[in-house]
């Protein structure tokens, strides 16, 4: 008997921004997939596979191959699945293990980028929104910036890199910039700037990154 896969997304980090139907998912579910961090958000899980950067795919796969076995399992993504989240991978995995789409369902989660253009009174529907998480497209970044919108990214680099990237490739360095970093934890960090002073500035790897027309 086939079981079913959750791709649950449970936002920006902070539990208060979990959803209900992502708790309840993950509480009926056989096993549950994800960082340990994501992880500690439940309080009910039933088994636990917490995974790291390095066996992050390993993990995804043992998940897959619990469900193709006729489990319940949860795929916890940060976020929202699918923006830069795991939604394509477990897809991917899906196929190559045999395990039919129609029993996947995606759990939305409030992205991060939803929170800094929360954060930063901006209507996103009329933003550039952009991801360089783990690619190498930074210069699709570069037809765009002077659209007169809003640009909303996650970068892929560390964001001094990417401010320096902009200001090389003949952006102003005294474009109004903010970035948002560790939205929704006790530490969260807002800062305005112009390009130039965010292009010195030091920032983790936790950042979603605004620029002003
Ligand atoms: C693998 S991507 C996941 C994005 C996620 N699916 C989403 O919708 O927010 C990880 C990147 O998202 C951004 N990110 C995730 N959580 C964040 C937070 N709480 N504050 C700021 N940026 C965050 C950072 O750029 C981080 O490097």
């Amino acid at each position: 008997m086939t079981g079913k896969i959750y791709i649950v997304g449970i936002g920006p980090g902070a539990s208060e921004y979990l959803t209900k139907k992502a708790i309840d998912t993950v509480k009926m579910s056989d096993y549950t997939v994800g960082s340990t961090r994501a992880i500690e958000l439940f309080d009910d899980v039933q088994n636990r596979i917490a995974f790291n950067v390095k066996d992050l795919l390993d993990k995804l796969d043992e998940g897959v191959k619990l469900a193709v076995d006729g489990n319940t399992v949860s795929i916890l993504s940060t976020g929202d699945p699918g923006f830069s989240g795991v939604l394509n991978t477990v897809l991917r995995l899906s196929r190559e293990n045999g395990f039919p789409e129609e029993e996947i369902e995606v759990i939305p989660g409030i992205s991060s980028l939803q929170l800094a253009a929360a954060e930063c009174h901006i209507q996103w529907d009329n933003a550039n929104v952009m991801t360089f998480h783990g690619r190498e497209n930074i210069e699709d970044i570069l037809p765009v910036i002077n659209n007169g919108k809003t640009t909303i990214a996650l970068p892929s680099r560390k964001v001094k890199d990417m401010a320096k990237f902009l200001i090389d490739n003949g952006v102003e360095p005294e474009r109004k910039v903010t970035v948002c970093e560790r939205l929704s934890y006790p530490d969260e960090k807002i800062v305005t700037g112009t390009l130039k002073c965010i292009a010195e500035s030091e920032f983790t790897y936790m950042c979603i990154i605004v620029i002003e027309p």
